[in-house]
């Protein structure tokens, strides 16, 4: 199959040197709001095709569209991959709004294309052995989850920050996917949320590449506590914070006979291991590193060529986008009045203390 790719940033880099190496697909054109970046990574690929999204978009040779812009532009460049008859793989989140999500899968439907979406960590070695060690049962019925993702936040690293700050972004819409995909992998669809959220600044500079030392300004929460209820009868709590010092991924499945410290579901390999009552934890497997993010692309592609459903599906990524917006709802955080509630309501209005502080 041919694969047309939009969005030429950081992340496109891993894709195409993961896509141009599958023997299933051939990477034949790249486009992106700046060409110039497009152009940049059509030389370092040997893609023969690069430009504007039109030349994406317009190219009889592109069979499945790879959507790697930021979250604002998901929604509207899915849809014209979809209009224009392809199959579409997102970035995630799927889109920013639920009903640009359904709008996207209703078109795809009536159009006879896919749609899949990212993270494709959980088809990795580390979340797949995770799920083996589960159902063969070495810690019984699993009941209850813990997911921690702590970081000092991508401004750190990113050079061009800010949407990872802004709508769509955050550390829920940023990176909760990685968590919740792998979560309902294990447990079923989430029936309940609740969430508490804040932010320690409102603004923030950028640290690496041509744009460092400017300012940006910060519209979402930057640290979010989640605990989630399962359909089947599991809960799970979360945070996902871009304000810790603490560099911190974890992961732990609670069950009936043990505890499983997992490999971390953001990226693709690592360690499992398991701890008893009153015991130590045992290494149980070492899952391969290597990031193979384009998995899901490829899973699509045999899919679609045996007529099977493809796992990182549009329907999944849609249902970790409600929970997500439900909890952010929960927040209080949704809507365009200024300053949003979270921001400006006392913590302790007795005390007075309000947070987060100025
Ligand atoms: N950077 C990472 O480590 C990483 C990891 C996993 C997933 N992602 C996801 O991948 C996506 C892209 O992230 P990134 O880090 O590569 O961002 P980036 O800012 O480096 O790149 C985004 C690219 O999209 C282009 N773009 C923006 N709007 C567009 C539009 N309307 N049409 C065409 N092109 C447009 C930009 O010009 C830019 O080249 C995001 O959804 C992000 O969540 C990023």
């Amino acid at each position: 199959m041919r694969i047309g790719v939009i969005g030429a940033g950081v992340i496109s880099k891993t894709y195409l040197e993961n896509l141009t190496s599958f023997p299933d697909v051939t990477v034949t054109a790249i486009g992106d709001l700046r060409p110039e970046s497009a152009k940049a990574r059509a030389e370092e690929f040997g893609i023969a095709t690069h430009g504007s999204v039109e030349v994406v978009l317009a190219n009889d040779e592109v069979d499945l569209v790879v959507n790697l812009t930021i979250p604002a532009a998901h929604a509207d460049v899915a849809r014209a991959a979809v209009a224009a008859g392809k199959h579409v793989w997102n970035e995630k989140p799927l889109t920013m709004e639920l009903d640009q999500a359904r709008a996207l899968l209703d078109e795809a439907t009536a159009a006879g294309v896919r749609v899949g979406c990212a993270p494709d960590t959980v088809l990795g070695s580390g979340w797949q052995e995770v799920r083996r060690i589960i159902e063969r049962g070495d810690i019984g019925q699993p009941l209850t989850a813990l997911t921690l993702f702590q970081s000092p936040g991508p401004d750190l690293w990113h050079p061009n920050p800010d949407f990872l700050f802004a709508a769509g972004g955050g550390p829920l819409l940023d990176i909760a996917p990685y968590y919740f995909t792998a979560l309902v992998q294990l447990f079923g669809p989430i029936t309940t949320v609740s969430g508490v959220g804040s932010t320690a600044r409102e603004r923030r500079q950028i640290i690496k590449g041509p744009r460092a030392g400017e300012m940006f300004d910060v519209t979402v929460p930057t640290h979010v506590g989640a605990l989630l209820g399962f359909r089947d009868g599991g809960v799970a709590q979360s945070v996902f914070s871009f304000d810790s010092a603490v560099k911190r991924n974890q992961v732990e499945i609670s069950g009936s006979e043990g505890t499983m410290l997992t490999s971390d579901p953001n990226t693709f390999g690592g360690e499992i291991k398991i701890i008893r009552p009153g015991g130590e934890y045992e290494t149980v497997a070492t899952a391969v590193e290597k990031s193979t993010r384009g998995t899901g692309v490829l899973d699509m592609v045999r899919s679609i060529a045996a007529g099977e459903d493809h796992r990182a599906s549009g329907a999944l990524a849609y249902h970790v986008l409600e929970t997500m917006l439900a909890i952010e709802k929960n927040l209080g955080v949704r809507g365009p009045e200024s300053p949003p509630p979270w921001r400006s309501r006392p913590c302790c209005p007795r005390t007075g203390i309000r947070w987060p502080p100025r």
